[in-house]
């Protein structure tokens, strides 16, 4: 069922991560007031997009007999543009900061409250601490921020520019919350604001900390339960059904490939087994210091082998339960080749992209229901989107290996050497040679991951 709403909606959840991505701290100041627009319409249906985020608990019966009066712990205050101008020349004239330039600028503003529960008689209400830390709270809370990131992104997909506010000591102060009719017991969690896409005679200003988020590897990673790895220690058979009985979420199809490649895994040569255990030793070690390793697949074009080698070392890693960030480069930029694209849509794995007729398009490739897909286009083994330190260069190809005796960054180096598909290209043999080598990489990288994690099991 979820393959197929995945299958019905390729496009939609494209436009939707987008939306995700594209929203960001954008505020305009204007020194001047700008012209107002009436955006009732548009922010009505924010409204009701937001109102769709998770809550776990109704708010106290108290907020419930106010005039807003619905269960969701969160309410949301919308002040149009003339009411922003108005609420302008209503503040002080010292300490209002960029204020005053804002609510020339805004559109709208939307204060969104959220509704805490009554306080125990132990608990002492002061200006550091507003609320009693109950679990009941953090949920409200949660659940008040879901609503709002539900708007921000509606909005950015809807083109306008918008920031979240703690709102300052001015829009959360008693006047403020007695000029718009926001009861008392009710705290701010965001001034949200809305403005104009197209803005002359403003400064538009984004964020502090957007660029300094880190890639997800540094706040998420997959766990492996310990009571899974007692379980191993006492069964060494369990070992060898360690991807059928461990991850049921593979799309449907790729699961029957999965397992054949598994197989294949255990009778590669002795010549390659050898190859990849002593590159298993390395990468082990690299994985122990942190719980984690990256690695980057270099080809001279990263045209095929190379995204071969990224596609399947990240489905072997999620196999195993291996927090391993795959990426490939080459020596050049060129394109992701199409009979690769084919090849893995052969193998089971949904292939998407939006912009096929791209002299390099940009694929989406998902291996599971559960997993985020798996970004493929051609690049430098430098892009800006790989590793720069810390990371293990895969060499897929004797060219790049030779052509690039030093990759900088890398702690480590493997001579895998795939021989290029290309050779068959436009001839009768193409869609088995491309097979047969996805195949081939599939089970060594297979056999790669098992070796690997048995050893930092050791
Ligand atoms: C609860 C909350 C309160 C915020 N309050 C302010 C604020 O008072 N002033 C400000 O400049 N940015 C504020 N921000 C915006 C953050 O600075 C901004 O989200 C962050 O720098 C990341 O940038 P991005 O939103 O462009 O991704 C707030 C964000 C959140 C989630």
């Amino acid at each position: 069922m979820i393959r197929e709403l995945v299958l019905q909606s390729e496009s939609a959840y494209q436009l939707v991560d987008d939306a995700i991505r594209q929203r960001k701290t954008t505020k305009v100041l204007a020194d001047v007031e700008l012209p107002t627009t009436d955006m009732r319409g548009v922010v009505e249906e924010l409204i009701e997009v937001a109102g769709w985020a998770p809550f776990h608990r109704q708010c106290e019966s108290r907020h419930q007999s106010q005039q807003l009066n619905g269960i969701v712990p969160w309410r949301m205050y919308c002040i149009d543009a003339q009411g922003c101008r108005q609420l302008r020349r209503a503040l002080p004239s010292e300490n209002a900061g960029k204020l005053p330039a804002m609510l020339a600028a805004a559109d709208v503003v939307i204060q969104v409250t959220w509704l805490p529960n009554s306080p125990s008689s132990e608990f002492q209400p002061s200006p550091d601490h507003l609320f009693e830390p109950t679990l009941a709270n953090m949920e409200h809370i949660a659940a008040a921020s879901a609503a709002i990131q539900n708007l921000l992104v509606a909005a950015t997909a809807r083109g306008i520019s918008t920031y979240w506010s703690s709102g300052g000591a001015l829009l959360r102060d008693e006047e403020r919350f007695r000029l718009l009719g926001i009861g008392q017991n009710e705290i701010l969690l965001g001034s949200l604001f809305l403005f104009p896409q197209a803005v002359e005679q403003a400064q538009v200003v984004g964020s502090k900390l957007r660029e300094q988020r880190r890639r997800p590897d540094s706040w998420a990673r997959w766990v492996q339960l310990a009571i899974f790895l007692l379980g191993l220690l006492f069964m060494p058979a369990a070992r060898a059904e360690l991807t059928e009985t461990a991850n049921q979420d593979w799309l449907p199809g790729l699961d029957v490939h999965i397992r054949q490649l598994e197989a294949d895994s255990r009778t590669l040569t002795e010549e390659r087994q050898q190859l990849l255990s002593r590159a298993a030793v390395d990468i082990a070690q690299d994985y122990r210091q942190s719980q984690s390793t990256r690695l980057n697949f270099i080809c001279t074009h990263n045209s095929r082998r190379s995204h071969l080698g990224q596609v399947w070392a990240a489905i072997a890693a999620h196999a195993y339960h291996l927090n391993i960030n795959c990426f490939s480069g080459g020596t050049e930029a060129t394109a992701c080749n199409a009979r690769i694209v084919r090849s893995l849509r052969r193998a089971g794995m949904s292939v998407v992209t939006k912009n096929p007729d791209a002299a390099n398009p940009e694929y989406w490739l998902q291996f599971a229901e559960t997993e985020p897909p798996i970004t493929l286009f051609s690049k430098r083994y430098d892009h800006p989107t790989n590793p720069r330190q810390r990371f293990f260069a895969m060499m897929c190809c004797d060219d790049a290996d030779r052509n690039c005796p030093i990759v900088p960054g890398t702690v480590g180096r493997v001579a895998l050497h795939y021989q290029d598909p290309k050779e068959s290209d436009g001839t009768d043999r193409e869609r088995e040679t491309y097979d047969a080598r996805r195949d081939e990489i599939g089970a060594e990288m297979f056999f790669l991951m098992r070796e690997l994690a048995e050893r930092i099991k050791q």
